[in-house]
């Protein structure tokens, strides 16, 4: 059974670890496909999708997009975001910088805000549809010298809750994914980590799961498959953790 057979999908940070082996499942899994990052260059190639460069802080970019998907497709049934930053300048709050706070609420946070905007008219018109976005461990822990990020991950868990409790009735279904960190580290972390700080990485990693791995991108990729489809269809607004268990049990 294909979980995505006649929906079309918006996935945003199509070029993300997660975006890359979210594109290819859904595909696999039926979907017509709306790709869409900042650098066009890192979405996948994808003969049948339509690919958009976009950079989605700004609310008219998030329009165009709905508008450009509606028109190539006819109709909307669900957005995946995926996109995001993690500035490795921005630690604790005392070494957040004011500018490093507002780039990293902007765009984890200002930014998803204004997809959901975008698109949920669309998935009015469609009768109904499925948001997912990825928040992480972080929206349900502190994440000790990452006060920017996980505040912008909180609030992308509140943003959910309060589309999923604002559009039910709509038939309009929005929920969050949270993953551990990835044994792929966000492209801004990668820049700077050496071989032996990423050996490191996963080490503490597999350490707090109690399922003694690190997540991976098909993880997220099908924790989004699956709140996207209609396996899902009487869950709304949740926050399905990703981590192999690590924020259910303490380690010692
Ligand atoms: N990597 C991790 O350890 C980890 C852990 C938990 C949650 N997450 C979250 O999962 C998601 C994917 O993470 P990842 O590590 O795969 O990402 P990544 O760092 O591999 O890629 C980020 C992508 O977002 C795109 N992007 C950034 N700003 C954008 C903008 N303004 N408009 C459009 N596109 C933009 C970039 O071009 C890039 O393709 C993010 O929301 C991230 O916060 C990541």
């Amino acid at each position: 059974m294909a979980l995505l057979g006649g929906k079309t999908i918006i996935l945003t940070g199509a070029g993300s670890s997660v975006g890359r082996a979210a594109a290819a499942l859904f595909r696999d899994q039926g979907a017509a496909l709306v790709l869409v990052d900042r650098d066009r260059a890192r979405i996948p190639g994808d003969d049948d999708a339509l690919v958009i460069e976009a950079d989605l802080t700004a609310a008219g970019a998030c329009a165009r997009m709905v508008a450009d998907a509606e028109a190539r497709f006819g109709a909307i049934d669900g957005l995946a975001n995926s996109f995001g930053i993690d500035p490795p300048t921005a630690r604790g709050t005392l070494e957040t910088s004011e500018e490093d706070f507002d780039r990293i609420l902007l765009v984890n946070l200002k930014a998803v805000f204004l997809c959901c905007r975008a698109v949920l008219p669309a998935l009015r018109r469609r009768g109904g549809g499925a948001i997912v976005n990825i928040a992480s461990q972080g929206a349900l822990l502190a994440l000790p010298g990452m006060t920017a990020y996980g505040v912008s991950k909180a609030g992308v868990l509140q943003l959910t809750r309060q589309i999923a409790a604002d559009h039910g009735r709509e038939n309009i279904r929005a929920n969050c994914v949270c993953p551990s960190g990835l044994e792929s580290p966000s492209l801004d972390r990668a820049a700077i980590l050496d071989a032996a700080q990423l050996a490191r990485r996963t080490e503490a990693m597999k350490a707090m799961a109690p399922l003694g791995r690190v997540c991976t991108p098909a993880d997220v990729a099908r924790a989004m498959l699956f709140l996207l489809s209609d396996l899902s269809g009487f869950t709304t607004g949740a926050a399905l953790p990703v981590e192999g268990g690590g924020t259910m049990a303490l380690r010692f």
